[in-house]
């Protein structure tokens, strides 16, 4: 991929939804809460259309952690309108995936008393989306408030700020093949976290160590020093993919 492919987001599909990597994203907050970090900045790297940020906003706000801000950044710019815009609809490929039910059982919780994270229309237009009972979600205020959107290419520089922590999802995939991209991308991603910083970044489904995306469960999460990105990169990423570079 060159870069201006790259740039364009050509072999990079936006695919996501809301609670998409669910468990993932609960254990960045669950080990929020337990290093007691009240306040801080996330940075939701490769956020597509905003689901993931408005996705952990509302999971930090549940443990009245809404001091946080989030910053969701992607290489494509249209993504970032429609973060702004950030009108979900419950449609996405493969409908009716026991993992798509799941996220949808996160959004139809956080709508209802007493968060109020999310407001539903309903206007299913087809059964599945009668049996999810809903067919569009959009983030509440208190959300949006928390949330801001910004283009930027992980794999050409560092964030523009440092973070206490990131999530990257379902980004990684796209560069394995590409080793000199793939070693950019983490010493980028790990030079833009704050010391301590924690980062969560994909699952055993996107390292190929499990073959269906439904079995998985274990995701990485690390804490490491912004000035130390080799020992997450070797120690982590060269054993998963068994690779040397
Ligand atoms: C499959 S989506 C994943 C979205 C979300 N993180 C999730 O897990 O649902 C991959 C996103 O990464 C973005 N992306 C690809 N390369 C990137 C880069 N170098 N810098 C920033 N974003 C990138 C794409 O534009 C796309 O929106």
């Amino acid at each position: 991929m060159n870069e201006q492919e790259r740039v364009q987001g050509h072999r990079t599909p936006s695919l996501s939804f809301l609670f998409r990597n669910a468990e993932g994203l609960e254990k960045l907050r669950d080990e929020i809460v337990r290093t007691a970090r009240v306040t801080g900045n996330l940075a939701s790297v490769g956020c597509s259309q905003g689901q993931e940020a408005y996705s952990i906003a509302a999971l930090l706000c549940s443990q009245g952690l809404d001091k946080w801000k989030i910053e969701g950044y992607d290489i494509n710019p249209e993504n970032i309108e429609r973060a702004n815009e950030a009108i979900y609809h419950v449609r996405s490929k493969p409908i009716g995936s026991k993992r798509h039910k799941e996220a949808w059982e996160y959004v139809s919780r956080f709508a209802d008393e007493p968060y109020g994270y999310f407001e539903l229309e309903n206007s299913a237009k087809d059964e599945f989306e009668e049996e999810l009972g809903a067919h569009t979600a959009k983030p509440s205020n208190i959300l949006r408030k928390m949330c801001d959107f910004a283009c930027h290419d992980i794999v050409g520089g560092i964030l523009p700020i440092a973070y206490d922590a990131i999530s990257c999802n379902n980004v990684l995939r796209y560069y394995l093949e590409q080793p000199e991209q793939l070693s950019q991308f983490m010493r980028n991603l790990t030079l833009s976290l704050s010391p301590n910083g924690l980062l969560l970044i994909d699952s055993p489904f996107v390292l190929n160590l499990v073959n269906d995306e439904d079995e998985c469960t274990e995701p990485i999460i690390t804490t490491c020093l912004s000035e130390n990105f080799r020992t997450i990169y070797e120690s982590d990423f060269n054993n998963l993919y068994q690779r040397n570079y």
